[in-house]
């Protein structure tokens, strides 16, 4: 809903087209209200389920989807399931593939905070927190993994934390460790793949309920930075390292 946000998307296909020379891709947007907006622009996008069927009629026999999720959460197991039911359809693809999110193992959490750390300002100081907001999930199995991602993170750089707009651990379970550390300045850096509604408004909005806002009552200078994680090419390779994977699996 951001045209800002774009660029995020546009960094993946670039690297896509890249890698996979001489191969068609095409996008899908999941989210309908997403879709609904962009169509009032004129900008028509399908669903997932819609480019599939297209494909299909398009005859082509053998596909590859990459999700662009962070987490293996609800809206992925959706997707994967939705995409493999292409597979037995009568005149359906010879094979289906889907690759998995961008935090899908522990070379992966590695791989994307190594990427992350990177991007941080030069100008922060070793004694001034980062906090990266991640969008977090209902679904606990895979809202674990924004834990496990903050420790990574932690045994790089102690001062450098995960917190999420709607999962654990949330804003109020980092702000006693901001002040254990007794740092006086925080970074925000959104950790979704676009900077998005959430980075802007939830994250680095006016609006007294924003992180910005919330950390800055607290005493804290806050300085954000508005970009997503497919915006750094480190981060895009993880989940293009996943296409390949799958892609790998065609018979
Ligand atoms: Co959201």
């Amino acid at each position: 809903s951001v045209p800002e946000a774009q660029q995020a998307l546009d960094q993946v296909d670039v690297m896509v087209r890249k890698a996979f020379p001489g191969v068609d891709v095409r996008w899908a947007y999941t989210s309908k209200i997403i879709r609904k907006k962009l169509a009032q622009q004129g900008k028509i996008f399908d669903s997932p389920e819609t480019a599939l069927a297209k494909l299909m009629d398009d005859g082509y026999t053998h596909v590859a989807v990459l999700p662009l999720h962070t987490i293996p959460g609800r809206e992925f197991h959706e997707l994967s399931q939705n995409a493999h039911l292409f597979g037995p359809m009568a005149a359906g693809f010879q094979s289906i593939l889907v690759a998995s999110p961008l935090l899908s193992s522990h070379e992966d959490m590695t791989q994307v905070a190594k990427g992350m750390l990177q991007h941080i300002p030069k100008e922060r100081k070793a004694d001034e927190a980062v906090v990266l907001m991640g969008h977090g999930t209902e679904h606990h199995p895979a809202d674990a993994i924004y834990l496990a991602m903050n420790q990574v993170f932690q045994e790089v750089d102690r001062n450098v934390f995960v917190a999420t707009v709607e999962g654990y651990p949330s804003l109020d379970d980092v702000l006693p460790k901001l002040r254990e550390q007794k740092v006086k300045t925080v970074y925000l850096m959104p950790f979704m793949a676009v900077a998005g509604d959430h980075a802007r408004n939830d994250m680095a909005g006016a609006e007294p309920d924003s992180w910005k806002s919330i950390l800055e009552k607290n005493g804290y200078n806050v300085k954000v930075v508005l970009k997503g994680t497919a915006e750094y090419p480190e981060i895009v390779d993880v989940w293009v390292k996943h296409l390949q994977s799958a892609y790998s699996h065609f018979e």
